[in-house]
């Protein structure tokens, strides 16, 4: 068997719900105000899902998006990943709805969790399973409908949140030195509890009192994470530039995960990036979790930032602990 010579990417794609959720919206909820949300943050709305939407919704409308930006047809997908913390159902999973509605008929499909790593978490494991022979072309389709599992009585969590989609297809290429350049993927369980879902699953079963006690949502205890998130952004842009013999210069955009404005203006800052080198839409859609850097690559993509050769380092990190960074040649 000829293994390929690189993993490339051929189409980015991307869907938000309509519905807009400004911050003046959440001063009629809670206890905030615009001022301190966009300095704290720089959100300034999200978009969130509505009642009749699932988390495949959004992946599909994405992936359809994603397919036909690479000029790929549904049957031409060997595998399926969906990287999400909000899946339609616990069985089965989001992927196979997905694969499903797509008619992805030959396509294998599995979820991925690793939160708001999770889409380059899942361009790994697309790369691996490029590079290895197992499969020629795979979507990679990152959604969440955070709103789902959000606190809106808790007012240091539920302004951070969006719902959206993002989807990227890569395929085998015999061209060396393009497409997924490198991947790059961490976790440390010992933090699991800075950002928590209580209940729900095994360790803690659905019933009367956990939903009383409001369990089903996330927990976060965002001071701590960001000084994690801070450290470790700067860390895998280290990594990649050093392994793949980068330097500042040679990059066209880092995309970072879009959680907090300040979070990305330090690290990026520090590693020497100027504003205009940082792909940013925080302002427009908050925190998607999962969805976020595949977002933030499409509309860079989209809005004319990458061409031909240019080189994007994407890095994100999130709930686990995991962090995960990717360099991309377009
Ligand atoms: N409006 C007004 N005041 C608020 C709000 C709000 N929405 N939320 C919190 N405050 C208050 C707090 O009560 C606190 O008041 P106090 O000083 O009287 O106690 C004050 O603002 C400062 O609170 P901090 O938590 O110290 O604020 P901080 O500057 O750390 O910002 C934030 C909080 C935005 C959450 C920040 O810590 C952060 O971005 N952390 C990392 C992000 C994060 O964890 N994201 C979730 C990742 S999980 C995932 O992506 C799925």
């Amino acid at each position: 068997m000829n293994r390929p010579a690189s993993a490339r990417l051929l189409g980015t794609g991307m869907y938000v719900p309509e519905r807009v959720m400004t911050n003046e919206d959440f001063t009629r909820i809670v206890d905030t105000n615009d001022e301190w949300i966009v300095q704290r943050t720089g959100m300034k709305e999200r978009h969130l899902a509505e009642h009749d939407q699932a988390t495949s919704d959004l992946a599909i409308a994405a992936s359809r998006a994603a397919l036909a930006d690479a000029g790929v047809t549904p049957d031409q997908v060997d595998l399926v990943i969906c990287a999400t913390i909000t899946a339609d159902n616990t069985l089965p999973s989001t992927a196979c709805w997905i694969q499903d509605r797509l008619g992805c008929k030959r396509a294998g499909a599995f979820d991925l969790t690793a939160a708001c790593s999770g889409h380059i978490y899942a361009l790994a494991q697309a790369r691996a399973a490029i590079l290895s022979g197992q499969a020629r072309t795979v979507l990679v389709t990152s959604a969440e409908i955070l709103s789902s599992i959000t606190d809106y009585t808790d007012r240091s969590t539920c302004v951070l949140f969006g719902d959206g989609a993002g989807a990227a297809v890569v395929q085998a290429s015999d061209q060396p030195h393009t497409g997924l350049l490198y991947t790059t993927v961490y976790a440390d369980g010992s933090g699991g509890a800075l950002m928590l879902l209580p209940a729900g699953g095994s360790r803690r079963p659905p019933s009367h009192e956990t939903v009383d006690q409001r369990l089903h949502y996330m927990q976060i205890r965002g001071r701590e994470v960001f000084r994690f998130a801070v450290e470790k952004m700067e860390e895998l842009i280290d990594e990649c530039l050093k392994v793949c013999g980068l330097t500042p210069a040679d990059v066209r955009l880092v995309i970072p995960h879009q959680v907090n404005k300040r979070i990305i203006d330090a690290a990026t800052g520090r590693m020497g990036f100027p504003p205009e080198k940082v792909f940013v839409n925080i302002h427009k859609y908050g925190n998607t979790g999962g969805a976020s850097v595949a977002i933030a690559h499409d509309e860079a993509r989209r809005q004319g930032l990458l061409g031909p050769g240019d080189v994007a380092v994407l890095i994100a990190f999130g709930g686990g602990l995991t962090w995960a960074g990717a360099v991309i040649r377009h």
